[in-house]
């Protein structure tokens, strides 16, 4: 993907504040401090578009970044930061929830993990809440360059075995941008398929007349 335009078009910090829905979306999720805000500055060639920080809990709200004039990547706030031990579970609030859920211009999810970690709990029921959502997902292995070939490999194929066969599962590195062609070709397949089924759970018509 050649990208050759990237703005800031809005942000959510609270459900209903999204921009209205238009050209189709990639989300980019995972924890708190993965690399999400990152990889997306990789991915649009842009070093500071999205806000990093080394400290979890940078992006604390929804924001929108128009690419190319045809598409959005949205960087999502992170899960796993400032939440109770009892918080296993996908604990991500309203916010998120709703947009994955509800956002009709939502054409697939890039689940990502520090390679270093794998996947875990939270990315078990991401995953199986995308499948069962029918959303297209991908897991992304960032921050590549932390390891070695040889251990970059292993965790490569625990990862694989992880997504068992049903994801693509890409390497990614936001510091030698490793990965990034390969993540763009997901991306455009899912920009070229189908928009998603309507949410299941709609307000009755008639309530609002
Ligand atoms: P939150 O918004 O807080 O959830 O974090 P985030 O997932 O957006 O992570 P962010 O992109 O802000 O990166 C967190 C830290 O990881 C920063 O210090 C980045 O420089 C570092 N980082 C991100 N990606 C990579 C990578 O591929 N390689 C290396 N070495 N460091 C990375
Ligand atoms: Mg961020």
């Amino acid at each position: 993907m050649k990208v050759t335009a990237a703005r800031f078009v809005g942000a959510a910090a609270a459900p209903g504040q999204e921009p209205p829905p238009g050209p189709p979306e990639i989300a980019l999720a995972g924890r708190s401090n993965v690399g999400k805000s990152s990889l997306l500055n990789q991915l649009v060639g842009r070093r500071a578009l999205a806000r990093t920080s080394g400290t979890p809990g940078r992006t604390r709200q929804l924001n929108f970044f128009l690419v190319n004039d045809r598409f959005l990547l949205v960087d999502l706030p992170g899960y796993g930061f400032a939440v109770g031990p009892e918080a296993e579970r996908l604990t991500w609030g309203p916010l998120v929830e709703t947009y994955l859920g509800e956002r009709p211009t939502l054409r697939g999810v890039a689940v990502i993990v520090d390679v270093r970690r794998g996947v875990e709990g939270e990315e078990e029921d991401l995953l199986a809440w995308l499948a069962e959502a029918r959303l297209p997902g991908a897991l992304v292995a960032t921050k590549l360059d932390k390891l070695g070939r040889g251990e970059q490999a292993r965790a490569l194929r625990a990862l694989h075995d992880a997504a068992g066969g049903e994801l693509p599962v890409i390497g990614f590195s936001a510091r030698t941008g490793d990965g990034r062609d390969a993540l763009w070709r997901v991306f455009s397949g899912w920009l070229a398929g189908p928009p998603r089924a309507p949410a299941r759970r709609r307000a009755p018509r008639s309530a609002a007349r």
